[in-house]
Formats: C-alpha cells, sequence, structure tokens
C-alpha cells in the first residue's frame, strides 16, 4: 500500500518484517530473510475479499482485547478472544483496548546487535505499550518482551498481558507441537501433538515456582509439513519465566498457526497502579526450514553469547554431597569426599542440603533450619573459611547450597517474622517438604533484603565459596502474600517470580566470581528466566538414573545447551530407581553435559577408580567440543533401543560422538549404522573410541580415518550389545 512503512529486522538468515500501516503495527512475516521485505508486504492479504470468509488479514504486533480488525470491522470469523495478547479493564470501565502506533527506531545496541522497538497507544487512554524485539548478526535468535505503562487517572486491572503473540500463515497442513512434560523424577519427557483444524493446545504451569515441571516453558512446533531432525518447517519458542506461565499454539480454520506466550496471572487481574510501569518477560524465538535439530542449535548459540551469564566458559567438574551424605555429614565426612574430587581430578566440591541451622533449628533433617542462613558449628566446627581452605589446599574451589525462597516454620526466621510467608489470614497454613516447610513472601521487599544480607555476608567473609546451587523445593501451596494489599493479592504470581529474579540477579552482581546453578526439585528451573538472570546452569533432575538420564537430558537439550545442563554420576543401585547400571554408562551418559559426581568418593570399589580418573581426564579433553560445540540428535531414545547423539566444535575439526543402548536385548533390533552430521564433508576423521572398558571395543573402526562424507552416507557401524551398553568416539579432522 502507498502510505505503507516497512520495517525489517534482520537475524544471521531470517528476518521478521513489519509494516505500519493506516496507524497499526503489523506483521508481514517470519522466516527466512527474502530479498525485499517490500516484497513480503505486498504478498500479504490486506482485507477480506468479501467472499471467502477465511482469507486472513495482517496480525497487529500486539493484538489487544477489543481491538478487532480494522480492516473488517464487521467481519464476523474474527472473534476478539482469539486475538487478545492484552486485556485491560481501564480506570473508567472499559474493558477493550485499541492500540495504534506512536513512533518507532532501530537502534544498534552493540555491534551486531540491532533493536527495534514499536511504541503503541490506546486511542483514548493514558495507557502505553512499548514492545521490542532484538535479533543478533551471529544467531538465528530473535528476543521480544514488552512494557505497559499506566498513565491513566486511577489503576488499571490486566487480565491478559501476554510476551509474544504471532500469526502466521500454516504454509500447508500441519502444526505439530513438540513440548516438553514431566513432574519430579521424570522431567523434560518429549509430547509430540498434531492440530487438527480449529484446535488450540494449551501449556502452562501454575506451580509459580517448578516452572520448568510439568510443561516447559519452551516448545517447537513444525508447520506445513512433517519435520524431522533434519527436515521441515520449524518454530521454537521459549518464555524466559521461572514462575507461573502460559502458551497456547492453535491452528485455525483458516489454517493460519497462532502462537501465544506470557505469564499467568491464575486467579485475576494485575493491577496497574496510576503512574507505574511493568515490564514483562522476554519471549526467545527461532526458525529453522531444516528441521528440529538446527531448532535446538540456534537456541544453544544464543544461549551461550547472548543469554547465560558465562555462556562461554567451562563448566568445573564437581562432586556435590547430596546423594554421597544427604544430611549425615561432619567435617570429615566433607574433607574425605575433597579428597575423593581430588583424586578423581575433579575441580569442585560442593556442600549441599545440612549445613546451616542452629541448636533446634540445626538443619540434620529437612524439618528445621530453611531461612536460618548461619552455618552450624554444633556439626562443622571449624566455620566456612576452615572448608574452603581446605578446598584450596587441595587444588578444587567450594560451592554451597541454598534454598533462599523458603523456611522450615521450625527456624529462627519464621518464629521472629511470621508474617513473611505466603499464607491466607483465613485459611490454614499449609505446609509442605517435611511437614513444616513453606514459602516466604518474595514479593516484599523487606524479605528479600534480609536473604541477600545473610547470602551476602558469607559470600563476602569467605570468598572461597564461588558457587551457588539455589535450591526452591515447593510451590506456591499458599497464594496470599501479607504484604501486598487485600486488592492486590493476585499481582502475587508475577510479583512473587519478579522478586526471586531480583533477589538472584542482585546476588549474582554483588559477587560476579560465583557461579550459581538453578535447581527446583530437581529440572524445575531448566528454564531461560534463571538462565538469562543468574544461573549458570540448572540441575537436571532428582532422578540420576542413567537410563532415566539419557530421556531427561534428551528433552532438555531440546532448548537448553549442554554447558547448563547439570549431569552427575551417582551410586549404583541407584537411589532413586534402585536400577544397576555399569559404571561406563553411568559415565558415558554424564558426560554428554556438565559432567559431575553426586557420591560418596569412599564408598566406591577401589578396583574402579582407575577408570574414574581416565574418565574425568577424558572429559577434560573432550568437555570443549561438548560444552561449547553443536549438537546433532542423531537417534532418539523414543524410536527404538538404542540413542546416539555427537557435539562437533566450531571449526568441524573436532567431534564427539555418544551411543546408549535402552533396553536391548542381545538378539534386539539390528542398529543400522550411525550415520553422523555436522562434519566437514571434504575431510577425513580419525575415530578414536573412549572410554574402553576390559578391552571390550563397539567399532571395528577404532583408530581409522573416514572420510566425513563416508561417515554420512553409509555410516559409522557401532556395535552396541545391550540395554545398558554404551560407546564414545571422538573423531578428529586430520
Ligand atoms: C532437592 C534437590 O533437587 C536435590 O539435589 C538436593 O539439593 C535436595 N533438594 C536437598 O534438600
Amino acid at each position: 500500500m502507498q502510505d505503507d512503512k516497512i520495517f525489517e529486522l534482520r537475524s544471521k538468515s531470517c528476518s521478521l518484517d513489519f509494516v505500519l500501516r493506516a496507524g497499526k503495527f503489523l506483521f508481514t512475516h517470519f522466516g527466512k530473510t527474502c530479498s525485499s521485505a517490500g516484497d513480503l508486504a505486498a504478498l500479504m492479504p490486506d482485507r477480506h475479499d468479501g467472499i471467502t470468509s477465511l482469507r486472513r488479514p495482517l496480525q497487529a504486533t500486539y493484538p489487544a482485547y477489543g481491538d478487532i480488525d480494522f480492516f473488517e470491522p464487521n467481519h464476523p470469523s474474527r472473534t476478539m478472544e482469539a486475538y487478545g495478547a492484552l486485556g485491560v479493564v481501564h480506570a473508567d470501565g472499559v474493558a477493550s483496548t485499541v492500540l495504534v502506533a506512536v513512533d518507532s527506531a532501530i537502534t544498534e545496541d552493540a555491534p551486531g546487535v540491532r533493536h527495534l522497538v514499536l511504541k503503541m497507544r490506546d486511542e483514548n487512554y493514558g495507557f502505553f505499550v512499548t514492545q521490542h524485539f532484538r535479533t543478533y548478526d551471529d544467531c538465528d535468535v530473535f528476543e521480544t518482551w514488552i512494557e505497559l505503562t499506566n498513565d491513566e487517572a486511577g489503576a488499571v486491572a490486566i487480565n491478559k498481558m501476554d510476551s509474544f503473540a504471532l500469526e502466521m500463515n500454516l504454509m500447508g497442513r500441519n502444526a505439530t507441537v513438540f513440548n516438553l512434560r514431566g513432574t519430579w523424577g521424570a522431567e523434560a519427557h518429549i509430547s509430540e501433538t498434531t492440530l487438527a483444524q480449529s484446535q488450540t493446545i494449551s501449556l502452562g504451569s501454575r506451580s509459580g515456582i517448578h516452572g520448568a515441571w510439568y510443561n516447559n516453558p519452551a516448545f517447537m512446533v513444525a508447520y506445513g509439513n512433517d519435520s524431522t531432525e533434519t527436515y521441515g518447517r520449524v518454530f521454537g519458542g521459549a518464555l524466559a519465566w521461572s514462575g507461573a506461565w502460559q502458551a497456547s499454539i492453535t491452528r485455525t480454520s483458516a489454517d493460519a498457526l497462532l502462537i501465544h506466550s506470557g505469564v499467568d496471572n491464575c486467579s485475576g487481574p494485575y493491577i496497574l497502579d496510576s503512574g507505574k510501569s511493568i515490564t514483562l518477560p522476554r519471549f526467545i524465538f527461532t526458525y529453522s526450514d531444516e528441521g528440529r535439530g538446527q531448532i535446538s542449535r540456534n537456541f544453544h548459540k544464543w544461549a551461550r553469547l547472548h543469554c547465560m551469564p558465562r555462556g562461554k566458559e567451562l563448566r568445573p567438574i564437581l562432586l556435590n554431597s547430596w546423594e554421597g551424605a544427604y544430611f549425615n555429614f561432619s567435617e570429615k565426612t566433607l574433607t574425605d569426599m575433597m579428597d575423593g574430587v581430588r583424586d578423581f581430578g575433579g575441580e569442585m566440591f560442593v556442600i549441599d542440603d545440612g549445613w546451616f541451622g542452629l541448636g533446634e533449628f540445626a538443619r540434620n533433617d529437612d524439618h528445621r533450619g530453611l531461612g536460618d542462613w548461619v552455618w552450624n558449628t554444633d556439626k562443622l566446627p571449624h566455620g566456612p573459611k576452615y572448608l574452603a581452605d581446605e578446598a584450596a589446599k587441595r587444588g578444587i574451589r567450594l560451592g554451597l547450597w541454598f534454598e533462599p525462597e523458603m523456611a522450615n516454620t521450625n527456624s529462627e526466621l519464621v518464629k521472629k517474622h511470621p508474617d513473611w510467608v505466603l499464607s491466607e489470614p483465613t485459611r490454614p497454613l499449609r505446609k509442605g517438604r517435611g511437614t513444616t516447610q513453606v514459602v516466604l513472601d518474595m514479593c516484599n521487599p523487606d524479605v528479600r533484603d534480609k536473604i541477600f544480607r545473610q547470602i551476602d555476608e558469607l559470600l563476602t567473609a569467605v570468598p572461597g565459596i564461588t558457587y551457588i546451587k539455589w535450591d526452591a523445593n515447593s510451590e506456591i501451596m499458599n497464594p496470599g502474600s501479607p504484604y501486598l494489599p487485600k486488592d492486590r493479592q493476585c499481582n502475587l504470581w508475577f510479583d512473587y517470580t519478579s522478586g526471586y529474579l531480583e533477589l538472584a540477579d542482585r546476588l549474582a552482581k554483588k559477587h560476579p566470581d560465583v557461579m550459581f546453578q538453578a535447581c527446583a526439585s530437581g529440572g524445575g528451573h531448566a528454564e531461560f528466566g534463571s538462565l538469562s538472570t543468574y544461573a549458570d546452569e540448572f540441575w537436571g533432575s532428582d532422578d540420576t538414573d542413567a537410563h532415566m538420564r539419557v530421556f531427561i537430558q534428551w528433552g532438555e537439550m531440546l532448548f537448553y545447551p549442554a554447558n547448563s545442563v547439570a549431569c552427575h554420576v551417582t551410586a549404583s543401585p541407584n537411589h532413586q530407581t534402585r536400577r544397576e547400571i555399569p559404571l561406563k554408562y553411568r559415565f558415558d551418559v554424564a558426560m554428554s553435559g556438565r559432567l559431575g559426581f553426586e557420591l560418596h568418593p569412599g564408598n566406591m570399589d577401589a578396583q574402579d577408580i582407575p577408570y574414574v580418573k581416565e574418565c574425568v581426564e577424558t572429559y577434560k579433553r573432550i568437555r570443549p567440543i561438548v560444552q561449547q560445540g553443536d549438537l546433532y540428535r542423531l537417534a532418539s531414545p523414543y524410536d527404538g533401543d538404542y540413542a546416539s547423539l555427537m557435539y562437533v566444535n566450531e571449526d568441524k575439526s573436532k567431534a564427539v560422538l555418544f551411543v546408549y543402548g535402552i533396553a536391548r536385548g542381545i538378539y534386539a533390533n539390528y542398529i543400522p549404522p550411525i550415520r553422523l552430521q555436522g562434519l566437514d564433508a571434504s575431510r577425513r576423521y580419525l575415530i578414536k573410541e573412549l572410554g574402553v572398558r576390559n578391552e571390550h571395543t563397539h567399532a571395528n573402526t577404532h583408530s581409522s580415518s573416514i572420510g566425513a562424507d563416508a561417515l554420512a552416507t553409509v555410516g559409522l557401524p557401532v556395535w552396541i550389545a545391550a540395554g545398558y551398553d554404551s560407546a564414545v568416539f571422538e573423531l578428529t579432522a586430520e
């Protein structure tokens, strides 16, 4: 159209295209970059043709409830609800919002980082929306976020405040959603749902804390055609939020694809006072027409380069005390464990739950002590500095566990400040773990300050503590904030999570040399909210059974990079499943992410120790490839009785291949040769099997040099005999 103003935001090979038409910001395209942004706008239907009621007009970049299609005001097939990312009841009671464009600007935040800002306001009210889009030269990921400002005479009630809403042509007849479902001990299992016309799939979590457990806030949608790891048009999206969230994916009757995602206020509107603004969480999205594998690589690259605090750094090999000692330890137990991890060649020791609380509140079980972040000098008389020094003497670093958002009713903190606990005045206090665990009111700045001071003082006094495991073992069970006014109680869900992230961010900024792990009863914080704010990694799951971990890690690494997924070798039989799994398999599985240990080294069989040392040494060599390389999924554990994945480094000079037997019998299905991906087709690679035990090799190509084209075309024959047999190969370009 003549008066169109066209905008385009280009990433490495994709673009997001907009048009400003008749005072509205509209989307015209998301996908592969085309040579002319004007062509994209020209190809969009701009109005309904009056006959085929299914033809789509363009979608506003931030559709609001009540702002029906302005080209077709009387068109019956456009329902208001379907297009509302924003639902506001204004100060005077009017419940619709009609946004008009005010201004726009594209700036360069840094070299190679472009940022588009679209400013809108309600045509009748002092209600403002600022929509941000940011992208990068070096990857194909876009970030978007929204700021809402209320300049009306009174408070407004926001019923819906999505971060993202996109409507696209389906480009065919398929829309299949891939998302992660789970619970404690079984996180990140993949669900695959194909949508029929007029169907919507809703994802979400109202845990408030374990936001990534039941569903993960990241998902993929294959559309147009079917997809595989290497083929098909795929959208990837993830809400960077650690609390209650929702997403919906709709295939409309007109074969459009609608994708919405944002926070969930659960039971009522968010009340935004006059003169106040709120910034909604970032939604991260990406596109590939080369299948789901590329979507994962896009997310991983973005996470390492632009999201995680130290994404480009290699993570230390650590031993965590939990499964090796639980609450039952003395200083000697801890220094023995330090000896063990030092002897293995590890680099850090983390004291998990149980080091704090005094007297009747000493944390020797899970009934007491949370909230009292004071050293338990009865149990560990020489204090934290002594243990940090002991670690340093052994050439390793020290880490410490906290559960900052939580308290037990049996604690000094709750005795003094019962009003700091999430609770409702007319209902009995529901208590969780240990029958006494409650959640602190993170909406209350005094609570956050107190927790900040306690942790900060400890870290400042003992600079030898350079890692914090930040745990959270409850959901929001009592949805009431004693701090928030009675007509603002529904703000709890958003304000709680903002409070959590603010506190964590403040601590991380004050202690830039401290690494953080986000944990929420296992993988409840496997999400980009924590990773983009303060966390270097997350705990993948409390289920450390290597068989289960093949699936859990497979799912988590659909979106989150290997250096963010903590994977620990634990004892056999496994403490969660009682399953017995050979040490080699346990290592081979944990080595495909951030390797660590969670056992008492003193309980290990002495004849295994040389093998453990060899594995640690091997991992140190392959660590840059695993933790910084590109992931290629070769055979899914969901498809058969084996699984395989590989990592390739940036210049394709090195690769590591993992193969795992899954519940195989010796005469089970033949494993086809494993066709490798991501290598440089013009080069030859030296293949070396790693971690061979008892001279049992898995391929007759050990020490052979093979061309990448043959490895991709014919594949590497790998003999995996049985269920818990596994193999790892290192490939080095000649
Ligand atoms: C739950 C975590 O997921 C475990 O790893 C461990 O830290 C326990 N909490 C300690 O209470």
